[in-house]
């Protein structure tokens, strides 16, 4: 076991993963969120592990266990694992998985608010820091490899090429989560691998193998 933990082509690497949903408090039982259960960033975070890399994983409430073999940061706001993100660099790579909502309450509420006495809710949203296009974008520490995704229903490889050069990452993991695909929530992702080479397209597969075959390419990337 510790030649397992120990050898591999990310030997030596530390890398920093986020992965599964934020949740912004509305008051002290109710959030707003994203659809995640963190499925894919887990896998992820477990198959650099398996290639030997030094694995930090900054997770919010997820629907599936931590993986073995790394160390786990839990998160609940998006504010909160901007710091644990900052807290966890430097980082030889970095991938963000995390479904991190956008918007957190302008103000939460302290206290429960009540139907009776408060009648219906008007929520005023602030915008949440955007913790990938901040790292990206880092001039001084930056890891030497960022990893976005993009979760879309249209226009898939314009909206995440885009998304690519806005926020000034290296690689874009595209998918669709249109309804009919069945990619939320399942076990198996379809993804366009989005770079400066320009965009490729993976077959469908489990969310375990896109997550073996990512972290494959990164051993790559970090060794070349
Ligand atoms: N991301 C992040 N911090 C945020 C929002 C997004 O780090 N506050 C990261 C996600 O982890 C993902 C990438 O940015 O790797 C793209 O997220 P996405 O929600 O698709 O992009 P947005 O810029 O929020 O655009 P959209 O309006 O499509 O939601
Ligand atoms: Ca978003």
């Amino acid at each position: 076991i510790e030649a397992a933990l120990t050898d591999g082509p990310l030997r030596g690497k530390r890398i920093l993963v986020t992965s599964g949903p934020t949740h912004e408090p509305i008051d002290p039982v109710r959030y707003i969120a994203n659809r995640s259960s963190g499925a894919q960033g887990t896998a992820i975070a477990r198959a650099l592990a398996a290639l030997g890399a030094e694995v930090v994983f900054v997770t919010g409430p997820a629907d599936v266990p931590a993986p073995d073999g790394v160390q786990v940061v839990r998160v609940q706001t998006a504010q909160q694992m901007s710091d644990a993100v900052d807290a966890a660099l430097p980082a030889d790579a970095a991938v963000f998985a995390a479904a991190v909502a956008d918007w957190r309450m302008a103000q939460a509420s302290d206290r429960k608010l009540k139907k009776s006495r408060d009648g219906l809710p008007v929520l005023e949203f602030a915008e949440n820091p955007d913790i990938l296009a901040r790292v990206a974008h880092m001039t001084e520490g930056r890891p030497g490899l960022v990893v976005g995704f993009a979760a879309e229903t249209d226009d898939v490889i314009e909206n995440a090429a885009a998304k690519r050069a806005r926020k000034q990452c290296d690689w874009i993991v595209a998918n669709d989560v249109s309804p009919a695909t069945g990619i939320m929530g399942g076990t198996e992702n379809a993804v366009v691998l989005i770079s400066a080479e320009g965009a490729e397209t993976w077959p469908r597969m489990g969310k375990d193998a896109v997550a073996r075959r990512l972290a494959e390419r990164i051993a790559g990337a970090l060794s070349g």
